[in-house]
């Protein structure tokens, strides 16, 4: 059973594959009520949904896969009405769907950057909008927030998906001092590179590759920068995506009202992103203090 008394009902958004499927069947596997969201569950993810449910078999809690498509408002409150149904209340919400793009910032459209931040941002404003009235009528919950070390770092050929994990992270952020009074807890958690899941296969193409031709050298850097990433994938190296689910159960276990503002799984081992935390956190302290608003900072 969870070790938590508040945790048992969760759910977890793109958990078709990547950290979304891992955390969910890690979440199951210590005896939680798993809500794994998947999108067109019935049409392309039919095999991903057969073998998340065969992979739950046996565990201690539960699993089942709800529909869900965080672009699409609909899909998000039909998904969190079905838990309340079905789960009896929503005690965590874990926002994991993502898609990424790689590629020079001119060679994506307005309409290619709309579709990675309908995933990325509005996605979760989605989410947040259909879970939270449930958890400030009950005062408890969670939300955990899966950014990246590229919401605070900042790198070329990137551009479009850290902008877009930037603005998560203002978003995670802000929410978090909003709903902090309201005994809701939130939890920015931001991974390093995973090349094992399909975040790479699943990038938003440029849809205006021609405006490379004018970039000259510059041009072949990004190829090279994810030819090296392939290059970590078949040697063998790529660290384990489970790293991340775990950190996220760890998140969830822990009591309510003493849990990290934000958690970074890096396994390069930098600490860049732990820094950029630790000062930006001391200067919204400040922020704060100064227009009397100490009293929404979250426990560290
Ligand atoms: N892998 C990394 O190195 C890395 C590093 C830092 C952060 N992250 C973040 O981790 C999260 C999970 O990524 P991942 O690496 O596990 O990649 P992944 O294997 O591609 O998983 C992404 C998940 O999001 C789902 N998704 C995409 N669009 C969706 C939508 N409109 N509605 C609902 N679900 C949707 C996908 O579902 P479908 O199967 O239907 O496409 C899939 O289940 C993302 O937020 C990503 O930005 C990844």
């Amino acid at each position: 059973m969870p070790s938590s008394s508040l945790a048992e009902t969760v759910l977890v958004t793109g958990a078709s594959s990547g950290f979304g499927r891992l955390t969910a069947l890690a979440l199951a596997q210590r005896g939680y009520r798993v809500f794994a969201g998947v999108r067109d569950p019935a049409g392309r993810n039919v095999p991903a949904v057969a073998a998340l449910i065969e992979a739950a078999r046996g565990l201690a809690g539960e699993l089942r896969v709800v529909a869900l498509d965080v672009t699409d408002e609909g899909s998000c409150e039909r998904a969190v009405a079905q838990v309340l149904a079905d789960g009896g209340a929503l005690d965590v919400l874990i926002n994991n769907a993502g898609v990424a793009a790689a590629g020079l910032v001119e060679t994506f459209t307005p309409a290619d950057a709309q579709r990675l931040f309908d995933v990325n941002v509005f996605g979760v404003l989605r989410m947040l909008r259909a879970a939270l009235p449930a958890m400030r009528a009950r005062r408890r919950g969670l939300v955990v927030y899966v950014s990246s070390t590229d919401g605070r770092e900042v790198m070329p050929f990137l551009g479009l998906y850290d902008a877009s994990k930037a603005a998560l992270e203002s978003l995670a952020e802000a929410t978090s001092y909003e709903l902090a009074p309201l005994g809701i807890d939130s939890v920015i958690v931001q991974p390093g590179t995973f090349p094992t899941t399909s975040i790479l296969a699943n990038l938003v193409p440029a849809g205006d590759p021609a405006r490379a031709e004018g970039y000259g050298e510059v041009a072949a850097l990004p190829a090279g920068l994810f030819a090296g990433l392939d290059a970590m994938v078949r040697s063998g190296q790529a660290p384990d995506p489970a790293r991340v689910a775990e950190a996220i159960v760890a998140v969830v276990a822990r009591p309510p009202g003493q849990r990290p503002r934000h958690v970074v799984v890096d396994p390069s081992g930098a600490d860049r992103t732990a820094r950029a935390n630790t000062l930006a956190d001391a200067i919204q302290s400040e922020l704060l203090a100064q227009y009397g608003l100490s009293q929404l900072r979250p426990a560290p």
